[in-house]
Protein backbone atom coordinates (compact mmCIF):
# COMPACT_ATOMS: atom_id res chain seq x y z
CA UNK A 1 0.00 0.00 0.00
CA UNK A 2 1.55 3.29 -1.19
CA UNK A 3 2.15 5.96 1.90
CA UNK A 4 -0.88 8.20 2.55
CA UNK A 5 -0.05 11.93 1.49
CA UNK A 6 -1.49 14.66 3.54
CA UNK A 7 -0.90 18.13 2.29
CA UNK A 8 -4.27 19.78 2.73
CA UNK A 9 -5.21 20.79 6.30
CA UNK A 10 -7.94 22.82 5.54
CA UNK A 11 -9.45 20.76 3.02
CA UNK A 12 -9.24 17.56 5.40
CA UNK A 13 -10.77 20.02 7.98
CA UNK A 14 -13.93 20.21 5.74
CA UNK A 15 -14.25 17.01 4.48
CA UNK A 16 -13.23 14.70 7.27
CA UNK A 17 -11.98 16.88 10.04
CA UNK A 18 -15.26 18.40 11.00
CA UNK A 19 -16.76 14.59 11.50
CA UNK A 20 -13.69 13.51 13.47
CA UNK A 21 -13.92 16.79 15.78
CA UNK A 22 -17.60 14.94 16.81
CA UNK A 23 -16.37 11.73 17.37
CA UNK A 24 -13.36 12.27 19.29
CA UNK A 25 -14.89 13.37 22.61
CA UNK A 26 -16.79 10.30 22.53
CA UNK A 27 -13.65 8.10 21.21
CA UNK A 28 -12.15 9.49 24.83
CA UNK A 29 -15.05 9.01 26.75
CA UNK A 30 -15.15 5.48 24.85
CA UNK A 31 -12.18 5.30 25.74
CA UNK A 32 -12.00 5.97 29.81
CA UNK A 33 -9.48 8.16 29.74
CA UNK A 34 -8.98 10.30 32.94
CA UNK A 35 -7.57 13.20 34.00
CA UNK A 36 -3.81 13.19 34.85
CA UNK A 37 -2.60 10.65 32.16
CA UNK A 38 0.02 11.09 29.58
CA UNK A 39 -1.94 10.06 26.29
CA UNK A 40 -0.17 9.49 22.95
CA UNK A 41 -2.29 10.50 19.38
CA UNK A 42 -1.15 7.87 16.72
CA UNK A 43 -1.41 9.93 13.40
CA UNK A 44 -2.92 13.11 14.79
CA UNK A 45 -3.66 14.96 11.44
CA UNK A 46 -4.97 18.30 12.18
CA UNK A 47 -5.43 17.41 16.24
CA UNK A 48 -8.83 16.74 16.52
CA UNK A 49 -8.37 14.08 19.21
CA UNK A 50 -5.42 15.25 20.81
CA UNK A 51 -7.62 18.78 21.06
CA UNK A 52 -10.27 16.29 23.10
CA UNK A 53 -7.76 15.12 25.04
CA UNK A 54 -7.16 17.98 26.30
CA UNK A 55 -10.48 18.65 27.30
CA UNK A 56 -10.55 15.11 29.28
CA UNK A 57 -7.44 17.26 31.62
CA UNK A 58 -4.51 14.33 30.96
CA UNK A 59 -1.81 16.09 32.03
CA UNK A 60 0.11 15.11 28.74
CA UNK A 61 -1.13 14.90 25.28
CA UNK A 62 1.42 14.53 22.36
CA UNK A 63 -0.07 15.10 18.59
CA UNK A 64 2.31 12.94 16.44
CA UNK A 65 1.52 12.47 13.00
CA UNK A 66 3.48 12.31 8.99
CA UNK A 67 2.13 15.56 7.82
CA UNK A 68 4.50 18.64 8.13
CA UNK A 69 1.27 20.51 7.05
CA UNK A 70 -1.03 18.92 9.63
CA UNK A 71 0.93 19.67 12.19
CA UNK A 72 1.73 23.04 11.37
CA UNK A 73 -2.11 23.44 11.34
CA UNK A 74 -2.84 21.41 14.75
CA UNK A 75 -0.13 23.79 16.35
CA UNK A 76 -1.95 26.82 15.64
CA UNK A 77 -5.48 25.39 16.41
CA UNK A 78 -4.52 23.78 19.55
CA UNK A 79 -2.96 25.88 21.38
CA UNK A 80 -3.20 24.11 25.20
CA UNK A 81 -0.31 23.63 27.15
CA UNK A 82 -0.90 20.46 27.50
CA UNK A 83 -0.86 19.51 23.91
CA UNK A 84 1.99 19.11 22.00
CA UNK A 85 2.61 18.21 18.78
CA UNK A 86 4.97 16.60 16.55
CA UNK A 87 6.43 15.25 12.94
CA UNK A 88 6.99 11.41 13.11
CA UNK A 89 6.33 7.96 12.15
CA UNK A 90 3.93 5.96 13.83
CA UNK A 91 5.75 3.12 12.48
CA UNK A 92 8.65 4.17 14.43
CA UNK A 93 7.97 6.37 17.28
CA UNK A 94 10.67 8.66 18.60
CA UNK A 95 9.89 8.12 22.71
CA UNK A 96 11.47 6.20 24.97
CA UNK A 97 9.90 3.36 26.82
CA UNK A 98 6.77 4.14 29.46
CA UNK A 99 6.75 8.11 28.03
CA UNK A 100 2.66 7.51 27.81
CA UNK A 101 -0.12 5.69 30.09
CA UNK A 102 -1.72 5.66 26.54
CA UNK A 103 -2.00 5.20 22.82
CA UNK A 104 -5.45 6.13 21.20
CA UNK A 105 -5.56 6.25 17.23
CA UNK A 106 -8.59 7.63 15.05
CA UNK A 107 -9.15 7.15 11.76
CA UNK A 108 -5.20 6.43 11.28
CA UNK A 109 -4.58 3.03 11.29
CA UNK A 110 -6.11 2.01 8.29
CA UNK A 111 -3.84 4.32 6.46
CA UNK A 112 -0.72 2.79 7.17
CA UNK A 113 1.55 1.15 4.85
CA UNK A 114 2.08 -1.74 7.39
CA UNK A 115 -0.28 -1.72 10.69
CA UNK A 116 1.29 -4.86 11.85
CA UNK A 117 4.40 -2.73 12.21
CA UNK A 118 2.50 -0.36 14.49
CA UNK A 119 3.43 -1.39 18.03
CA UNK A 120 2.50 1.40 20.56
CA UNK A 121 3.06 -0.46 23.43
CA UNK A 122 6.79 -0.28 23.51
CA UNK A 123 5.84 3.47 24.74
CA UNK A 124 3.48 2.77 27.70
CA UNK A 125 4.21 2.32 31.10
CA UNK A 126 2.34 -1.42 31.12
CA UNK A 127 2.75 -3.46 28.38
CA UNK A 128 -0.57 -4.43 26.86
CA UNK A 129 -2.83 -1.99 28.59
CA UNK A 130 -4.48 1.38 27.25
CA UNK A 131 -3.84 0.65 23.40
CA UNK A 132 -7.06 1.59 22.03
C1 LIG B 1 -7.69 10.02 8.00
S1 LIG B 1 -6.42 10.96 8.79
C2 LIG B 1 -6.94 10.91 10.52
C3 LIG B 1 -6.44 12.10 11.26
C4 LIG B 1 -7.00 12.27 12.67
N1 LIG B 1 -6.62 11.16 13.54
C5 LIG B 1 -8.47 12.45 12.68
O1 LIG B 1 -9.18 11.59 13.23
O2 LIG B 1 -8.95 13.44 12.10
C6 LIG B 1 -5.04 9.82 8.78
C7 LIG B 1 -3.76 10.47 9.29
O3 LIG B 1 -2.75 9.47 9.39
C8 LIG B 1 -1.51 10.10 9.09
N2 LIG B 1 -0.50 9.10 8.78
C9 LIG B 1 -0.44 8.27 7.71
N3 LIG B 1 0.64 7.48 7.78
C10 LIG B 1 1.28 7.81 8.94
C11 LIG B 1 2.46 7.35 9.58
N4 LIG B 1 3.21 6.37 9.04
N5 LIG B 1 2.81 7.91 10.74
C12 LIG B 1 2.08 8.91 11.30
N6 LIG B 1 0.95 9.38 10.73
C13 LIG B 1 0.56 8.84 9.58
C14 LIG B 1 -1.85 11.03 7.95
O4 LIG B 1 -0.87 12.02 7.75
C15 LIG B 1 -3.21 11.57 8.39
O5 LIG B 1 -3.08 12.75 9.13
Amino acid sequence: MPAFVATDPVGYEKFVGRWSQRLAPLFVKYAGVTAGERVLDVGCGTGNLTAALAGARVAAATGIDLSASYIEYARRRVTDRAVVFEVGDALNLPYPDGTFDRALSMLALDVLPDPNRADFSRNLNVIGKGID
